[in-house]
């Protein structure tokens, strides 16, 4: 059978496209593979800076996690830290009371094992590693009730290892601040 010139030219067409498409995958799998290559050796050459490091053994005896030190406090600044310790299978405190519209910074760690820290309908995701202090900042948009489960399989409590997060106004927030040092709410 005979190919028409038409029909030779199409094909032609059709192959440059099918090589331009090629070209254009192949350059995005290598422009994949270079960024693997940089951000690995970045943050191999690059250890991250602020790394605060805990004995989980004296957790309860000394230091900012001792129990009467657990909860949400009001910094002079006006933005709110909230100190929070993981264990076999539970959270301290179990009910969580931060302001809405206020910079809260979270303050956790772990007493034995690693556990996953994490609060429904928030950004809030940090893992709780046993000899290091995890930090996360958020600010919440308005009061309401979340929940916040261990999200690390942690041993055979893991499913029941949570606790809960109130949200509730500024301004409640703060008079109850004036009358307590920590905060942090009954679970219910
Ligand atoms: Cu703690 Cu899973």
């Amino acid at each position: 059978m005979a190919t028409s010139p038409a029909s030779h030219h199409s094909e032609a067409v059709a192959a440059r496209a099918e090589s331009r498409w090629a070209w254009f995958v192949g350059a995005v799998i290598g422009l994949l593979l270079v960024m693997i290559a940089f951000t690995s050796l970045h943050w191999v050459m690059m250890p991250t800076k602020r790394i605060e490091t805990i004995n989980p053994s004296t957790l309860h005896l000394q230091g900012e996690f001792v129990e009467g030190n657990l909860g949400s406090a009001v910094e002079p600044d006006g933005s709110v830290t909230v100190r929070v310790l993981g264990q076999q299978y539970s959270f301290t405190p179990q009910c969580i009371v931060v302001p809405a519209g206020t910079p809260v910074r979270f303050r956790v760690t772990s007493a034995d094992v690693i556990h996953g820290f994490l609060i429904t309908e928030t950004n809030v995701n940090v893992m709780l590693e046993p000899g290091y202090i995890s930090t996360f900042d958020t600010t919440f948009k308005q009061p309401g009730d979340h929940v916040m489960p261990c999200h690390e399989y942690c041993s055979v409590g893991h499913a029941g290892m949570w606790a809960r997060v109130k949200v509730v106004d500024r301004d409640t927030f703060f008079k109850q601040a004036q009358s307590a040092r920590r905060q942090s709410c009954v679970p219910h």
